[in-house]
């Protein structure tokens, strides 16, 4: 599928439910989160129905997200079932972590991480933006710092073939600890990336006072670790910009600039599907078009579900709106960061 654009459309971006059980300030109120009815999440069969679809169009990668993907029921059968799916290159998850290293079963010795391995998760997103538990309960509105690093460990024990780290940047939150999550990363293994604060879920957030841009972020890094090598040539399906850690044993980490990289949208393959069915052209435009009631049409055929997707690639539009005063209508959390 190409957009009008030039855009090629290869990668769909699937919330399977809103909720979560951290409150991240950047992402959701503190408390009294309202949650989606459960009939107004689509199912897993109605999930995996669109997924199928978007197959058949192109699409050959696809990634999991929320909320806290982990939090809904049965998800271990969601990505059983969807690791069957014929022509998916590359499943992914993004998650918090905190429920990774959890045991699948009651008793069981096999941990939901080894569990979405077996499933065929490739990679798995791990949001972790600070190393410090106080700050991490500020952030996040739990006391879960523990459980992330376990969840962590228990990623990288369970064979994922990357595990990245998702580190949203804020001034006077994390700038002093750069250095010390580059380190983590490298010691552990994992793809760190740094990521600007956007215009999603609460503008609150996104203050002067919070906002610490990619370029800054990397003169930080440069002041102790010295000149970050760029790597134009290595990309990860997104819009991340890499560089080689100098001295490291070649440690790459990337840095991911929605607000302020003008070229950012420049070759964006996404779609995006929120837990409720609409589909989205972009996350940084209020345009999203209700796949559900299509897919709950029982006059509607699997050939009316792909014209659907044609027609809002169509609409996907050239680059995101977050610089031009974009008012956050819909939560991150509800559609899948
Ligand atoms: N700005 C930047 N990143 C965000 N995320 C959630 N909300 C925001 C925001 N307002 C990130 C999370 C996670 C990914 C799914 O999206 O940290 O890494
Ligand atoms: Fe939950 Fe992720 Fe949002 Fe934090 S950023 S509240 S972990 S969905």
């Amino acid at each position: 599928m190409e957009d009008r654009f030039g855009h090629h459309i290869s990668y769909l971006r699937v919330s399977i439910t809103d909720r979560c059980n951290e409150r991240c300030r950047y992402c959701m109120p503190q408390e009294e989160q309202e949650w989606l009815p459960r009939d107004d999440v689509l199912s897993y069969e109605e999930i995996l129905r669109v997924i199928r679809v978007g197959v058949g169009m192109g699409i050959s990668k696809v990634r999991i997200t929320g909320g806290e993907p982990l939090t809904r029921r049965n998800v271990i059968w969601f990505f059983e079932e969807l690791g069957k799916i014929e022509g998916i290159n590359d499943i992914g998850i993004s998650t918090n972590a905190t429920l990774l290293a959890k045991p699948a079963n009651e008793g069981e010795s096999l941990t939901v991480a080894d569990c979405l391995v077996r499933a065929g998760v490739r990679t798995a997103n791990i949001s972790l933006d600070t190393l410090d538990r106080e700050t991490y309960a500020h952030n996040a509105g739990r006391d879960y710092y523990d459980l992330a690093i376990a969840g962590i460990d228990a990623a990288k024990k369970a064979g994922f073939e990357a595990v990245k780290i998702n580190a949203v940047l804020m001034r006077g939150q994390n700038e002093h600890e750069l250095w010390d999550l580059v380190e983590f990363a490298r010691e552990r293994e994992l793809l760190l990336r740094f990521i600007e604060l956007m215009p999603v879920s609460s503008k609150e957030m996104l203050t002067d006072a919070n906002f610490l841009p990619t370029a800054e972020a990397k003169k930080i890094l440069e002041y102790r670790l010295g000149a970050l090598k760029p790597l134009p040539e290595f990309k990860t399906n997104g819009p991340a910009s890499y560089f080689e850690v100098p001295d490291s044993g070649g440690q790459k980490i990337g840095f991911i600039g929605a607000m302020t990289n003008f070229h950012f949208c420049d070759t964006c393959n996404k779609l995006r599907l929120t837990c409720d069915g609409k589909l989205r052209p972009c996350l940084g435009s209020h345009l999203e078009f209700d796949m559900r009631d299509v897919l709950r049409d029982p006059e509607m055929t699997d050939d009316d579900v792909a014209k659907f997707f044609l027609n809002v690639v169509d609409r996907k539009p050239e680059q995101h709106e977050f610089r031009d005063n974009y008012e956050p209508g819909r939560k991150m959390i509800a559609i899948g960061g």
